[in-house]
């Protein structure tokens, strides 16, 4: 893509924010030319790592479109943890822009692996460089809410259905979301789940994946009781998958 294009194009620098660097905008032309994403409409989540538009693809489907903001090194840090350790980020780069790729290449794959049996995470479409592509959950270009924003009609049923999503993520996924809480599932109306934010999952095989599986039953317990509910001790539902295995 030339720089005219960039010049030239101020809607897109413009839904773009002067946020992103020249190489993020030009992989967002590169999604454009390969089909994948036609239009980038505004931003619907600002967070410390991502930001998150809807885009339209040449179809006219809604799609969510991740876009990681280059690493800084605090943030680098914290993230160490999942990355070493993982068999699939051996040969991670270190340096920042190499990083946070391989992270959102990461969260890709997650999303692959958790979509592909059957799970309610949003379909994922593609990645080029900090930007991941993803099935657009919401409706009419709004997201569905979050737990944290909208609790349960039946919280007990909500529970049992997040317990059962750890556990196949677990048994049949062999991956563990490692950043589970009310922040990263929505809920539809009708009390239905979905999960997002894979980013931090890990393999089962990581060493500190049972730790990971373990806060994220914790967190999730701790949601539910501020919702008195009766959820049962944490360390009991991480024996019974752990016994499953
Ligand atoms: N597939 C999607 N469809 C619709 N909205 C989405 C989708 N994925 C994310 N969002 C919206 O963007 C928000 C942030 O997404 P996500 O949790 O994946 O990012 P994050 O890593 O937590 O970012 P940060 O922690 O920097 O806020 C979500 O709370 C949700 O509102
Ligand atoms: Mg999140």
């Amino acid at each position: 893509m030339c720089p005219d294009r960039l010049e030239k194009d101020s809607e897109l620098r413009k839904v773009l924010e002067d946020v992103f660097d020249y190489r993020t905008i030009m992989a967002v032309y590169r999604l454009m030319n390969k089909g994948v994403l036609s239009k980038l409409y505004g931003v619907v989540s600002t967070g410390k790592e991502a930001r998150v538009y809807r885009g339209v693809t040449p179809e006219g489907d809604d799609v969510a479109v991740k876009i990681y903001l280059v690493w800084t090194s605090e943030f680098r840090k914290s993230r160490l943890k999942y990355i070493l350790g993982d068999p699939r980020f051996e040969n991670a780069p270190r340096d920042p822009i190499g990083f946070i790729n391989a992270w959102c290449r990461k969260e890709f794959r997650n999303l692959k692996r958790a979509y592909s049996i059957g799970l309610p995470v949003p379909r994922p479409i593609a990645f080029e460089e900090n930007i991941l592509i993803m099935e657009f959950l919401g409706e009419s270009g709004v997201p569905y809410p979050l737990l944290k924003d909208r609790p349960p009609d039946d919280p007990g049923k909500v529970l049992e259905d997040i317990k059962g999503f750890i556990k196949k993520l677990y048994l049949e996924g062999e991956l563990v979301h490692a950043d589970l809480s009310e922040y990263n599932i929505m809920i539809k109306e009708n009390d239905e789940i979905m999960v997002i934010d894979f980013g931090s999952a890990v393999l089962r095989s990581h060493p500190n994946a049972v730790d990971f599986l373990r806060n994220d039953i914790i967190n999730i317990y701790r949601y539910f009781r501020s919702l008195n509910v009766e959820t049962g001790r944490p360390e009991e539902f991480l024996e019974e998958i752990l016994h499953e295995r």
